[in-house]
């Protein structure tokens, strides 16, 4: 399973305190198996995030509600496999965390035993969630937040739409930063908040923001590996850039391979026995 935390090379949650303290910028992107996992994480990224993502890109799903802790467990061991120098942080599902801070423990302790993880991600900063992040942190879990669009409460939220745009969604988000550094966060992701509200929260904060549409000001970035390699066509966000054209790719693949098995010249002598 994984090697040591201790072991050098390997990124750790004092590396993010570090990459804050120096203005260095921190890069964070998701990965769901052992195979992108490692692709990811020979990149030279400084996390690789099992997201609950998985639910949308791997599973199908509308929202990530429906995805279950033993799914999170599958992928995260699957992506520990290959990523041997990221932080590999991972999320905790819908009502795996919120119902009570010692469920919150018993389960993001799964997670860490039988994944290999070395860190967690919970949404939201409510009472409970403080209360969560509280009881995990108190048991030597590192737990990145993440403020702004969750996901997991789209439906409360009224869709995927930018937050805090008014003073006194400002204010909150930035009340909610500070009760999650309290609480003993160690990093903060930041979800459609628009630019100069991040920049508020990330100066108010001592742990590192990290933002997916931000804007610029955030201590690291983050972006779905599957958007970012332009796999996921029908998600264009204003945020997302595009440093791939692999849905093309794929398709153009596998029609060039399928005429060729019909015209028969493929397989050809190099590729026969
Ligand atoms: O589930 C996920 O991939 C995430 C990122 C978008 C931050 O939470």
């Amino acid at each position: 399973m994984s090697a040591a935390a201790s072991e050098p090379g390997r990124v750790t949650v004092r590396d993010f305190q570090t990459r804050k303290a120096r203005g260095e910028r921190i890069v964070v992107v998701t990965a769901y198996d052992a195979l992108f996992g490692r692709l990811v994480d020979e990149s030279g990224v400084d996390s690789v995030l099992v997201g609950d993502s998985l639910g949308n890109l791997l599973a199908g799903f509308e929202t990530t509600l429906p995805v279950t802790l033993d799914q999170m467990i599958y992928h995260a061991r699957s992506t520990r496999a290959g990523v041997k120098r990221a932080l590999l942080t991972v999320d905790m599902p819908f009502l795996t965390y919120q119902v009570s801070p010692q469920r919150a423990l018993m389960n993001c302790g799964r997670v860490m035993q039988e994944s290999g993880a070395d860190a967690v991600k919970l949404e939201g900063a409510g009472e409970n969630i403080l209360a969560a992040v509280r009881a995990v942190t108190g048991a030597g879990i590192p737990v990145m937040g993440h403020l702004g669009f969750t996901p997991q409460s789209v439906h409360a939220l009224g869709g995927s739409r930018v937050q805090a745009r008014d003073a006194d969604g400002a204010k909150r988000i930035v009340a909610a930063a500070k009760d999650l550094e309290a609480a003993g966060a160690f990093s903060i992701v930041l979800e459609l908040v628009p630019a100069e509200v991040a920049a508020r929260v990330t100066e108010a904060v001592s742990v590192p923001t990290i933002g997916i549409g931000a804007g610029a000001s955030c201590d690291g970035q983050v972006l779905v590996l599957h958007d970012l390699l332009g796999l996921n066509e029908g998600f264009s966000p204003k945020f997302l850039k595009r440093y791939a054209s692999m849905a093309t790719e794929v398709r153009d693949a596998v029609s060039r391979f399928g005429s060729e098995v019909r015209a028969r010249s493929y397989p050809d002598d190099d590729h026969s026995f």
